[in-house]
């Protein structure tokens, strides 16, 4: 008799809807439908096991159903306790068999009950936006972390994470930065973080972007796309920095650059995605303007310093779904938005499937690439090949029915040689 499936989803009476979503969404991610079309015919990921740590979303979805159909038994768990998107969970269990652990607003101890579960599953390939999984195979479940043939990184936090892992040479199998293929991060860093932050910190306040103060809180792929969607709505940006070129690459792109100390007496909205941790802190929450909104658009909820901001506070309220008030001992109020957690995956749907396709492409092809060379990878952070990136590009502009130019036979030999000069 065939095993019960095990899952934990909000409710499976969501699934219709759910299914909808993953459907609409699969309309704009023509290239992950072509190579589910080839991995259904050449099964790449067959007798994998496979637990995959992502945000449950209805792209995530295709994802999977992509995995699916090159073989891998796969399961699924949620990569942070507020981006799941509880139909889309259900649907996936409901309609397409595949096991999920996520509940939109988990608590802590869910949250770990689920990656639990998806290790329980005996994977030997992993897929993790943000590292936590490979964190747990290498913490608490070690024993498991010897059956794993790679794993794939989605996201730049993930990534450091994982370097750090390897600087310090306690990383004990190879994983694989999809992050920092160029159909990644290029992309879905930029163009998909800087839409789904306006897209969530709208949804969240319903603010104009016209004419306030945004200051922007690091300046990589996500700061810059969101900088410049949030300049094109009107904003005035302001971009605050800890790396000297990152600064100077802000300045000649027409922002504002100072220190978060100056910009917060200004800003009417703060924006992080540094990845790194307490980027604002007491000291800028004292100095900001009454009615001030804080968000972060990083991977987890340490950019903002909400401890700090607790104590500062006389109290606290909801004032609308995804904002709670501050109001300081100095009698202003500040806005925290999403509880600090990834605003465009909190209050808005994450980046649009469009540009998932290219990021999820990546990992699709970079999974068979790692079962293809199941012994062959060295333990360390593995760059995506470059003929994987190639393809990617290649199908998403044949998607987008554009073509681009061929090098003619003298354009190679020049480039080829070194001896014409002036
Ligand atoms: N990360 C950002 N947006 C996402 C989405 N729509 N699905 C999965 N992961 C995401």
């Amino acid at each position: 008799m065939a095993k019960k499936m095990k899952y934990d989803v909000k409710d499976l009476k969501l699934a219709e809807l759910g299914k909808k979503r993953i459907l609409w969404a699969d309309g704009d991610m023509p290239v992950l439908a072509i190579l589910r079309k080839q991995f259904e015919k050449d099964k790449p990921l067959k007798g994998m096991r496979m637990s995959a740590c992502l945000h449950i979303t209805a792209e995530t979805a295709n994802l999977a159903r992509t995995l699916v159909a090159g073989g891998a038994d796969l399961v699924l768990c949620a990569s942070n306790p507020l981006s799941t998107q509880d139909d889309v969970a259900a649907a996936l269990v409901k309609y397409f068999k595949i096991p999920v652990f996520a509940i939109k607003g988990e608590d802590r101890r869910t949250y770990y009950k689920h990656l639990t579960a998806a290790i329980d599953h005996k994977p030997n390939i992993t897929m993790d936006d943000g590292a936590d999984l490979v964190n747990e195979l290498h913490t608490k479940r070690k024993k498991e972390a010897e059956n794993i043939i790679a794993s794939m990184e989605e996201t730049t936090t993930g990534v450091i994470r994982l370097r750090a892992m390897e600087a310090k040479g306690i990383l004990k199998f190879p994983v694989i930065a999809v992050n920092d293929a160029d159909t990644k991060h290029l992309f879905d860093n930029r163009y998909g973080t800087g839409q789904s932050t306006i897209d969530g910190v709208i949804r969240a306040t319903d603010m104009l972007l016209a004419g306030k103060d945004v200051v922007v809180a690091g300046y990589g792929w996500c700061g810059k796309g969101f900088a410049m969607r949030a300049a094109g709505m009107g904003a005035h940006v302001t971009v605050t920095e800890v790396d000297s070129i990152r600064a100077l690459e802000a300045t000649m792109d027409g922002y504002r650059v100072c220190t978060i100390e100056e910009a917060a007496s200004y800003g009417d909205l703060f924006v992080t995605v540094t990845g790194n941790k307490h980027v604002l802190r007491p000291e800028h929450f004292r100095k900001m303007k009454d009615g001030a909104m804080v968000a972060n658009s990083g991977h987890f909820d340490v950019e903002i310093d909400i401890p700090g901001l607790k104590k500062l506070a006389k109290s606290v309220r909801n004032v609308r779904p995804f904002v709670d008030e501050f109001t300081l001992k100095n009698g202003k109020r500040i806005r925290l938005l999403g509880q600090g957690r990834l605003i465009n995956l909190a209050a808005a749907e994450g980046h649009p499937a469009c540009v998932m396709d290219m990021s999820f492409s990546t990992q699709a092809l970079t999974s068979a690439f790692a079962v293809k060379n199941k012994g062959k990878l060295e333990i360390k952070v593995h760059d995506v090949p470059a003929s994987i990136d190639k393809k990617v590009a290649e199908l998403k502009l044949k998607s987008m029915d554009i073509k681009i130019d061929k090098l003619t036979a003298v354009q190679k030999r020049y480039l080829a040689e070194s001896g014409e000069g002036t």
